[in-house]
């Protein structure tokens, strides 16, 4: 894996001109972020060596880098899930090849169920823990020291510090955010009322199908990692509905801005 890491970090650096340290995973409530950045560059997925390919039309993908908020950013525009068929090495490729261009700190955001019975669907959950529930890793297997350590720290999954300005930040835009843990697991259905509740019990305030393997893979390099949820549906005791992928793109949607103000503005004050 470490000479096609090497290979497409090559590729890459020839059709940019920025060194970007800042990495972003534009996932649901982040897309909008895009029309903040001034753009110095796109490459589709599909041009990239190595690149996971999208199986679903339409759904290409494409790195952009630019300028946002002052700072040289890489950005993610499409990103892959384990349902999907990916494997976790797929998946976590890129944050591979962010490491291997010079990313030093990584921003994940996503759409997720809360359990936490303070939460309202629209509400932004700043992640500071998470439960890894997928059923494989993504650092099963041989360990490249050249890529990161065999039993890698998870103390601080999600920077202390990146996480105090944010709360900085969203208290002066009067920006109402909760802090908490995020479960992630497979999908693709979304989680049964027991399910919910059980989830709720060993220590989650939402639920998602993303952003744990990246982490850990992120951590794994060295990076630094921000992570934020918009609740997009509720899985508390009592109120369970029907969830829908429309009603939960809808509520992403609508939360997006405040969400894509909030990581801007952490961006600017990095
Ligand atoms: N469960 C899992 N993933 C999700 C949910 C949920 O309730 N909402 C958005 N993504």
């Amino acid at each position: 894996m470490f000479e096609a890491i090497q290979q497409t970090a090559a590729y890459i650096r020839q059709h940019i001109t920025t060194t970007p340290a800042i990495g972003v995973i534009l996932g649901s409530g982040l897309g909008g972020l895009i029309d903040s950045v001034d753009i110095s560059a796109e490459i589709p997925y599909e041009d990239i060596p190595n690149f996971p390919v999208s199986t679903v039309e339409g759904h290409a993908g494409k790195l952009v880098f630019g300028t946002l908020g002052g700072k040289q950013v890489m950005m993610m525009a499409g990103r892959f899930h384990y349902y999907e068929g990916y494997t976790m090495q797929e998946i976590t490729f890129p944050i591979r090849v962010m490491k291997a261009l010079g990313v030093e700190t990584l921003f994940l955001s996503n759409a997720a169920g809360g359990m936490n019975p303070n939460f309202k669907v629209g509400d932004i959950m700043l992640i500071d823990d998470h439960i890894n529930l997928f059923p494989t890793h993504p650092l099963t297997g041989p360990n490249d020291e050249r890529l990161g350590t065999r039993f890698p720290d998870m103390s601080e999954p999600y920077d202390h510090t990146l996480l105090a300005k944010a709360k900085d930040i969203a208290a002066e835009q009067n920006l109402h955010i909760h802090t908490g843990t995020y479960i992630g697991l497979q999908g693709p259905t979304f989680e049964t009322p027991a399910e919910y509740k059980w989830l709720h019990v060993i220590g989650g305030d939402a639920v998602g199908m993303s952003t744990v393997p990246e982490n850990i893979v992120a951590k794994h390099s060295g990076m630094r990692v921000f992570a934020a949820s918009i609740i997009t549906d509720l899985g508390v005791a009592g109120q369970v509905h029907k969830v829908s992928h429309e009603e939960v793109l809808a509520a992403a949607n609508a939360a997006a801005p405040k969400l894509a103000g909030l990581v801007a503005s952490l961006i600017h004050r990095m």
